[in-house]
């Protein structure tokens, strides 16, 4: 029953199955972070001095990149220099530097960006409005293949003259489905280079597939491709808003010269925090894991379609309203996001929950269903 579930971050009562959160809630080790350094919060610069009085002068900023650069295997110029050229733009969240390149990329005009028809949508949503702002932006929505994934030859099939920039999530929201690296590298190689092509990797650490791999070195090796990753999603630190951009220095530039924000110092610490917190990356992505495996048991139980998902989250046909079916959910106190759009009508995106949130929202979920008539009938 809802009203015996207390989840991470929220009051008594309510369980959130929607927006892709960490059920286990922020990493404990970006809450000390944030304890430590919010004295300072009155100060333009942070120190730290040791016991014996060294002091240190701490950047954030640099700090972090070093830490994303020693994680991800990339080589930066020594000696270090913020200024200077590297590969890493850090940002306020993802759907910021989505903003920044399209920005960046369409507001010359005529330009078009390809994405798959279902997908996360933000860097789109930016394009419409530029459109409708008066600058001709065309935004193509490839339908996707059998299996839900990315059509990537309709993909390049659908490159114009006009085309500025190509989007890829990977593992894609809401389907949950992944791409190959063979399949994503043989893409880029064929997408003319003065075209950008965007991969988020938002999800990237809930992939089970052993032989995953992510496309970062695509982004290091190819002046064309810029990978994005949030702290929003494994981390578990959302509101502190922290995402970053792996490029070339001529896409970094670019999201240099649009930008006019920075990350808060306080946010920057918190994601250098979680970063290092191993433990509660491992636990979050056990529990994700063992839960999306859970839902997969369940809905073939209850013989509903679903698509087997690499990520926190997994789409699944109800076959049904889904207005309806959240409607009904959320008189029982449950949050659940209908995203299947026109093109996967009755489908709707359950985010995993602890194992005890999971059951919960299944009981609820059975007795709701039959209460609700089919499509068509
Ligand atoms: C694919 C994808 N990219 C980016 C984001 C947003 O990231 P951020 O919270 O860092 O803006 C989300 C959030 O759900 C997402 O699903």
């Amino acid at each position: 029953m809802v009203e015996h579930i207390h989840s991470a971050g929220l009051p008594p009562g309510l369980l959130r199955m929607m927006d892709n959160e960490n059920p286990l809630g922020p990493s404990p080790k970006a809450l000390d972070a944030i304890q430590t350094h919010m004295q300072s919060l009155n100060r333009y610069e942070w120190f730290d001095s040791d016991s014996d009085g060294n002091l240190t002068h701490l950047q954030p900023a640099e700090m972090l990149i070093r830490a994303l650069a020693d994680e991800n295997g990339i080589s930066l110029p020594e000696p270090f220099d913020l200024e200077k050229p590297h590969p890493i733009f850090l940002a306020p969240g993802v759907d910021q530097i989505l903003k920044l390149l399209a920005v960046a990329y369409l507001s010359p005009g005529h330009g078009e960006l390809i994405e798959a028809e279902v997908t996360y949508g933000e860097i789109s949503e930016k394009a419409r409005e530029l459109d409708s702002a008066g600058i001709d932006t065309n935004v193509v929505q490839v339908p996707m293949t059998a299996d839900h994934k990315h059509d990537l030859d309709a993909m390049l099939e659908a490159i114009t003259p006009r085309t500025r920039l190509m989007v890829v999530t990977n593992p894609n929201n809401p389907t949950g489905s992944l791409l190959t690296y063979e399949a994503i590298s043989a893409f880029v190689n064929s997408v003319p280079g003065e075209i950008v092509v965007v991969i988020d990797e938002a999800y990237f650490h809930f992939v089970k597939q052993p032989n995953y791999q992510s496309a970062m070195s695509l982004a290091l090796s190819r002046d064309n491709v810029v990978v994005v990753r949030t702290f929003a999603k494994v981390y578990g630190i959302r509101g502190v808003m922290v995402g970053y951009a792996v490029s070339s220095q001529a896409i970094k530039e670019k999201l240099m010269l649009y930008n006019s924000g920075r990350t808060s110092p306080l946010s920057l610490m918190a994601a250098l925090a979680a970063l290092g917190d191993h433990d509660h990356v491992q636990r979050s992505r056990d529990t994700v894991i063992s839960s999306r495996e859970r839902l997969f048991h369940e809905f073939e139980a209850m013989n509903l379609e679903y698509i087997p998902s690499e990520t926190n989250f997994v789409q699944v046909n109800v076959e049904r309203d889904t207005e309806e079916v959240r409607l009904a959910l959320w008189d029982k106190r449950i949050a659940v996001s209908p995203r299947g759009s026109q093109v996967m009508k009755g489908w709707i995106r359950i985010s995993v929950g602890t194992m005890n949130e999971i059951e919960t929202f299944l009981s609820a979920f059975k007795e709701v269903l039959p209460t609700i008539s089919r499509l068509g009938e």
